[in-house]
């Protein structure tokens, strides 16, 4: 048997043909025509979000465009030299929108629910010595699809004058509180790759609660333009459009969601329960939940506390495929080489951790007998069955 690390939840070509072949008579494949106009509308009803969700044509490009919005929104000049609170622990491309934002990352430390670890921000950033009003957003990125604590995120931000965005990319499904991050009034993004839980193909949305904000997004999606007639722009934006059959498979993903879902959520206990055994042993450390988070589970990460690569080979020779998912963004080439671009504080979790931080398989249509060999692959190499 061969487990992939993901199996992409798709419609059959059946279930999209009539919209997809209706959309091609037309001639509107793209330019934000009836798709994606319905796949915002269903998205809204989704979240129940303040304004319509902006989908783009993938999750960073809704993340650098957000960011990119709130810098024009705040008068921030693209010469001024300002900071943002990023986890180290990370996924590059969420980094990248930051430099190319011309923002200069603060790497902080995660614990061990993978996320931000928001409790010693405070005493670190004062380390480093940048003056705080040049420090203006925070992105506590939802890694895994877990979720910062957002009361204490939002009393944080209060006091320190910061701007929350959220890189919500792996967690659309999870809830806080039995609610979506922006309906706690966080402006967040959520990517429709292929590999995520609700997908579109290639995708992702913007959700904001700032009615500027909204309007700028809508512009920058589309090269920054505000009216048509001369093509003028209100800001210098990147096409990034969703095309019109990504929207068509993300309504119909999105209409089959909460089965989907549900699904998904009897096979993360099974999961839980499993890789317990394993906790208790001191075997694998498990990323911590907190009790108001639903977490949606992109992958199952586990610390491995003992024989790593032999563990590695293990899986591979028995064709369980794995990620190294996320990973330390400050040790990647480019910052490393960079290191003017960056600044970081002190990263002991990280560090600890991110050899021996890998991602497992879990998919929402994974069966039993696959959840099976998977789970007896692994009680046999650590003797546990
Ligand atoms: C944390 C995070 N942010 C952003 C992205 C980018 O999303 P997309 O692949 O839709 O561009 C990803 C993708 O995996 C991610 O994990």
């Amino acid at each position: 048997m061969k487990i992939n690390i993901v199996k992409p939840v798709l419609p059959s070509i059946k279930n999209i043909a009539n919209s997809f072949s209706k959309a091609l008579s037309s001639g509107l494949v793209t330019n934000n025509s009836q798709n994606v106009k319905s796949f915002e509308k269903n998205l809204k009803d989704y979240f129940k979000s303040k304004y319509e969700p902006i989908v783009f044509c993938n999750g960073q490009m809704a993340l650098f465009s957000l960011i990119q919005a709130w810098k024009f929104y705040l008068e921030i000049r693209h010469t001024e030299k300002v900071y943002c609170i990023i986890p180290s622990f990370t996924w590059s491309g969420t980094i990248n929108c930051l430099i190319l934002n011309n923002i200069t990352p603060i790497f902080c430390d995660i614990d061990n629910s993978f996320l931000l670890d928001l409790k010693n921000l405070n005493n670190e950033i004062k380390k480093i010595k940048i003056k705080k009003n040049k420090i203006r957003f925070i992105i506590p990125v939802s890694n895994y699809g877990n979720i910062v604590n957002i009361e204490y995120l939002k009393t944080f931000c209060k006091k320190n004058n910061l701007i929350p965005l959220l890189d919500s990319a792996p967690a659309f499904g999870s809830k806080y509180k039995g609610a979506y991050p922006n309906n706690f009034g966080i402006d967040e993004i959520y990517s429709f790759h292929a590999t995520k839980i609700m997908s579109s193909m290639e995708g992702g949305c913007a959700v904001t609660n700032n009615k500027k904000i909204h309007k700028y997004l809508t512009y920058l999606r589309d090269f920054g333009q505000f009216e048509k007639k001369f093509g003028n722009i209100k800001l210098p934006g990147l096409n990034s459009k969703m095309q019109e059959i990504s929207a068509i498979v993300g309504n119909y993903n999105l209409k089959n969601f909460s089965k989907i879902l549900k699904t998904r959520f009897n096979i993360i206990k099974k999961y839980e329960v499993f890789f317990n055994k394993f906790e208790k042993k001191k075997i694998f450390t498990l990323m911590n939940v907190d009790n108001n988070v639903m977490c949606c589970y992109l992958y199952f990460p586990i610390i491995v506390n003992k024989k790593i690569l032999k563990f590695q080979n293990y899986l591979k020779k028995n064709n369980i495929s794995f990620r190294r998912y996320y990973t330390s963004t400050h040790d990647l080439e480019f910052y490393k080489k960079n290191e003017y671009l960056i600044k970081k504080t002190n990263l002991k979790f990280t560090e600890k951790i991110k050899n021996k931080v890998i991602s497992l398989p879990l998919y929402s249509n994974m069966n039993s007998s696959e959840m099976n060999y998977l789970f007896n692959k692994i009680e046999k190499f650590y003797k546990l069955n």
